[in-house]
């Protein structure tokens, strides 16, 4: 008799604790470590990225489905070298949930190769290194940003359509550099353009002028380039300082003119380049995204901040699905891989390789903006190249 009343009290302060919120454990915080740069050229994006992913965040009361997102954080320094000891003390050290990064993309390719290997769920909030969804992919590894080859291949398009016929490229010798140039190429010489001199140095080296001085002796129709950052800043300083601007047409995949305006000034004006992201959009979604960022950081935001927002969407979406639960890891990437983001820079899906399918817009530096023109590749997929998963 006795144990029956225990039992059956026990029956109803379970009951009890199941529908009493405040009776329930509350769940473990959710860590997030954040691998980005807050040194170096790159360090005005990292900022810009963890603005706009503690945004999502904190219009959500600082929890995803329930968890409480608890941010442990490294500076990268976009030191490629660094890169895999850095991963490895926030998988390993700080037993983070998830890992955020980052900007560079040789530093991106250490961090897929880490992730592949623990099976640690990374989300890339700008590295375009294509092999991170192509060869290096992976059912754990998603990026909320773009793939070098997207701006590049779409601004190939666009100078084709401007009937440009002989092209130099220069840019930073390495990943991004390269296949920037590349997706600009393929796109560009299919149409019957020629890329006739491909110039480059080292990141993150800003000593232009030998090959300005080569650019002017090569009288192209047109220069395409990959820089971003405080580089690009410089380089867009130094090419107008040349008196190359009023000669030679410069553009460029659109990070040469993203969050560097307000230090480029006069220099930039007239730019056109390509990106997944524009001021001007003038939909709601953007137009409210921007308000709050503006009001919170005092700032304008920029690709990078979308980035950063939406990499934390993308988190909140596969955490929806497993209701927190991030070790259901097969329920989470599947719901992200089938998802639509409601970026601020326009819907987006997640390909196959999961790269975001979007828009590339042609944009136009006006005062302290880069202006929308148009759409000029409509949903653009990554080819995702050797990816096989
Ligand atoms: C990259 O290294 O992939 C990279 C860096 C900065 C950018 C874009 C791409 O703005």
């Amino acid at each position: 008799m006795y144990l029956k009343t225990l039992k059956a009290l026990a029956l109803v302060a379970t009951a009890f604790a199941a529908a009493t919120p405040a009776g329930a454990q509350p769940a473990p915080k959710l860590k997030v470590g954040l691998m980005l740069p807050a040194t170096g050229t790159f360090a005005a994006l990292g900022t810009a990225i963890e603005n706009g992913f503690r945004l999502y965040i904190d219009e959500h009361g600082g929890k995803l489905s329930g968890r409480e997102i608890e941010f442990v954080k490294v500076d990268d320094e976009s030191d490629p070298a660094k890169a895999t000891d850095n991963v490895n003390k926030l998988i390993k050290r700080d037993n983070v949930d998830v890992l955020v990064g980052t900007v560079h993309s040789g530093v991106a390719m250490a961090m897929a190769k880490v992730a592949k290997d623990t099976g640690t769920l990374l989300i890339v909030p700008n590295a375009g290194a294509d092999a991170v969804t192509g060869a290096m992919c992976a059912p754990n590894i998603f990026r909320s940003s773009f793939s070098n080859w997207q701006p590049g291949y779409a601004m190939g398009e666009v100078m084709a359509k401007k009937h440009y016929k002989n092209v130099v490229t220069i840019t930073w010798k390495y990943a991004a550099g390269d296949e920037s140039v590349r997706g600009f190429k393929e796109a560009f010489e299919k149409s019957g353009g020629k890329v006739v001199k491909e110039l480059s140095l080292p990141f993150p080296n800003v000593e232009f002028q030998a090959l300005l001085t080569e650019i002017a002796a090569a009288k192209p129709d047109a220069v395409y380039t990959f820089f971003a950052g405080g580089g690009a800043v410089k380089f867009v300083k130094d090419y107008a300082a040349a008196g190359l601007k009023k000669t030679i047409p410069l553009y460029g995949a659109g990070f040469l003119t993203d969050g560097t305006l307000d230090a480029q000034g006069a220099d930039a004006e007239g730019l056109q380049t390509t990106l997944h992201y524009a001021d001007g959009l003038g939909t709601p979604r953007d137009n409210a995204f921007r308000l709050a960022y503006a009001k919170t950081y005092k700032l304008q935001p920029d690709v990078y901040a979308v980035q950063g927002y939406d990499a934390a969407q993308m988190l909140a979406v596969g955490l929806a699905a497993v209701k927190g639960d991030i070790a259901k890891k097969a329920e989470f990437e599947a719901a992200l891989g089938k998802a639509t983001i409601d970026s601020p820079r326009g819907k987006f899906t997640i390909s196959r390789s999961h790269n975001p399918v979007q828009d590339i817009y042609l944009r136009q530096v006006s005062g302290k903006e880069n202006k929308l023109i148009g759409v000029a590749s409509k949903s653009l997929a990554d080819p995702g190249r050797g990816c096989r998963m």
